[in-house]
């Protein structure tokens, strides 16, 4: 059995999809050991607490320096003992020290085909106006493993989606969570459990697919 934590920021929508897809046996051989968000009101903690999973808030409000928020967010994670860190909306830069110890644990979605719209600065809404503004014609959804650098690491799942004449951000960002996101991070944690990732080189390989 893989255990998960699922790291949140805001609404939980993507953590939705993976607690529903637990729920039906979608993904398979995995469960879900907390929810943390450094976002004390976070809707995302209340599907946690409504679906039964442990749910915390660690903020970086609560401490004097950005150092000892760091080291209570790893402290956190580390109690709970999980295979698989799942950042699912989750828009803290990742420590680094987190990142050595999780190597090839960690995993993210972000909503855009990544290298387009990435890096710094392109998070949430601001991924989809990026896209807007150049006028691409598809965008999507990536799953990846988080290394050192923003958005870098070894990819996993794409999908990609069709952008339409008139949409707004928001359209846009919707149609990418229901057609890319809610599909794609589900079935990468079920991959993952099912000993179907491989990551060679820096290059992540799905196996027997
Ligand atoms: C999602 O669209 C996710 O891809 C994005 O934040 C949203 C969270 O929504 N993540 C990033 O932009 C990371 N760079 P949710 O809380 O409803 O799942």
């Amino acid at each position: 059995m893989l255990r998960i934590g699922v790291l949140v920021s805001g609404g939980g929508t993507n953590l939705q999809a993976i607690i529903d897809k637990v729920k039906s046996g979608e993904v398979s051989n995995t469960e879900i050991a907390f929810v943390i968000s450094n976002n004390e009101n976070a809707y995302a903690l209340t599907r946690a607490q409504n679906a039964g999973i442990a749910a915390e808030c660690v903020s970086p409000k609560k401490y004097a320096s950005r150092a000892q928020f760091e080291e209570a967010l790893l402290d956190t994670i580390d109690a709970y003992q999980v295979d698989l860190i799942v950042l699912a909306g989750f828009l803290v830069i990742i420590p680094e020290a987190m990142i050595k110890k999780y190597k090839n644990r960690i995993i993210n979605i972000h909503p855009s085909l990544i290298p387009s719209f990435c890096g710094t600065g392109a998070y949430g809404l601001h991924v989809h106006e990026k896209a807007l503004a150049r006028g691409v014609k598809v965008s999507g959804a990536t799953v990846h493993f988080v290394d050192e650098g923003t958005d870098t690491g070894p990819i996993i799942l794409q999908k990609a989606v069709e952008i339409k004449e008139g949409d707004t951000p928001e359209v846009l960002q919707r149609r990418i969570m229901e057609q890319a996101e809610w599909i794609i991070l589900p079935r990468a944690i079920d991959l993952i459990a099912n000993g179907k990732v491989e990551v060679v080189d820096g290059i992540a390989h799905i196996i027997g697919e």
